[in-house]
């Protein structure tokens, strides 16, 4: 193996970090070795220096794009950590659609949610079902979602959409893999209209965020642990730029706000946190779930939230015109009946999916929060099952119970010594 020499070191630390961003030490020095010398190979190159120097003078790029795919981490599975789709699901997802049913009565509803760096895929095909196995009926909701990396290699993978059996297997529960890939023999291929709700791109989060438009959920997971602070808290204001005001940012598990910017605050949901723009009203007892989302015992109605206007889009599917004013209260009417959810994910046109059906509601969180979704017999069971409450009433917690309901004690008193009077009438006239 050919050895790297501290200046390669230090000169290929420095151009891997202009191209991406990704913050490579010294202690970084096998990991330069081991992912550049295939491409000593590919190119017959004898030294490190030289790979950098004719990467630099490649006018078709092609050098610039295989040191990228070398160095970043691709490193991904379907469903990762579980917790953040479950938030998604059962509480980033109903209090979007709560707060814009009202303003889009009657029209679909857009939800724009970007995959900031979605690697090979997983992550964006992951929020698809997510969506899917959560609203049922696409039809109605004109959902977008934009999938970006730096690498040209990963995201060509992803658009491609076929793993092989050990990336299956990596998160993807059985009844999820049959419903919504095709075995292609030697791995699976995501299904058309699954592919159909994304568009992949190649974007690099060190570049102005211009032209994405605005996002009502943001997932930037495991790519900032790579960057400088500095790089860090630029990317993330960046996408407090383009978030909805109520819009949620997912972050990775192991990865933390707190520090890095002040332009967020966590929500805790369950056992997930997930960001919102520091400042934005926060539902009543935002710690707890909301009375749509969570299980009765710790329900608490959600207090109305602020709107935005309509925005652009990157799909170019655009929001309806007449949009309610900013502080547009969110609906408060009474929920109705829950959906069934379909039992397979409807044909989508395209990126957008329009909707030219009111809006139905979302289908009630199931008593599990298993990530694993649920077959379409349950979810329809459920649905069948609980009759929706109303939409802002926290129904009592299981422990505390109703007074008995019925006339008030002193009335039934009355009533009986009526009812003995005129019996004793009764005997008297006898
Ligand atoms: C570890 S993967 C995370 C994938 C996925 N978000 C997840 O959590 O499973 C990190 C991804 O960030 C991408 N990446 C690194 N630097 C980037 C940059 N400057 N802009 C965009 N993507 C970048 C890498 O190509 C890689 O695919």
């Amino acid at each position: 193996m050919v050895a790297i020499t501290a200046d390669e070191i230090s000169t290929l630390t420095k151009y891997v970090y202009a191209l991406c961003g990704v913050a490579l030490d010294a202690s970084k020095t096998y990991l330069l070795e081991s992912r550049f010398k295939p491409l000593l190979s590919k190119y017959g190159l004898s030294s490190y220096m030289e790979l950098y120097q004719k990467a630099v003078a490649d006018k078709s790029g092609e050098m610039e794009k295989d040191i990228v795919s070398a160095i970043t981490t691709n490193e991904t599975l379907f469903f990762r950590d579980n917790s953040p789709f479950e938030v998604f699901k059962h509480k980033i997802l109903p209090d979007i659609i709560d707060a814009r049913s009202k303003m889009y009565a009657g029209r679909p509803i857009p939800i724009r949610i970007w995959s900031a760096a979605c690697s090979t895929g997983q992550e964006v095909y992951s929020i698809a079902i997510a969506l899917i196995e959560t609203l049922g009926r696409l039809d109605r909701y004109q959902i977008s979602i934009l999938g970006t990396d730096i690498s040209d290699e990963a995201i060509a993978k992803a658009s491609y959409g076929k793993y092989n059996k050990f990336e299956i297997e990596r998160g993807l529960p059985m009844n999820v893999l049959h419903r919504y890939f095709t075995s292609t023999g030697d791995g699976w291929r995501i299904k058309d209209e699954i592919r159909a709700m994304a568009v992949f791109k190649k974007f690099n989060l060190m570049k102005p965020f211009t032209g994405l438009g605005r996002f009502d959920v943001v997932f930037c997971r495991n790519v900032a642990i790579y960057f400088t602070p500095q790089d860090k808290r630029a990317v993330f204001e960046k996408i407090a730029g383009v978030l909805e005001p109520d819009g949620a940012l997912i972050i990775g598990s192991t990865e933390s706000l707190s520090g890095v910017t002040t332009m967020f605050e966590p929500r805790r949901y369950m056992r997930a946190v997930f960001y919102q723009l520091a400042g934005t009203p926060r539902p009543a007892a935002m710690s707890t779930p909301s009375a749509l989302s969570q299980p009765p015992a710790f329900s608490a109605p959600p207090s109305p939230r602020p709107v935005s206007p309509p925005r652009p889009s990157v799909t170019g599917a655009s929001r309806p015109a007449a949009a309610p004013p900013r502080g547009a209260p969110a609906s408060v009417g009474p929920r109705p009946p829950a959906q069934k959810a379909s039992p397979s994910p409807p044909p989508s046109p395209g990126v957008t999916t329009a909707m030219r059906q009111p809006t139905p509601p979302l289908p009630r969180e199931p008593e599990t929060v298993a990530v694993s979704t649920p077959a379409p017999a349950s979810v329809e069971q459920e649905a069948a099952a609980r009759p929706a409450p109303p939409r802002r009433q926290a129904p009592p917690p299981p422990t505390r119970r109703l007074p008995p309901q019925g006339p008030p004690a002193d009335k039934v008193a009355l009533k009986k010594l009526l009812m003995q009077k005129k019996a004793a009438k009764k005997a008297g006239a006898a």
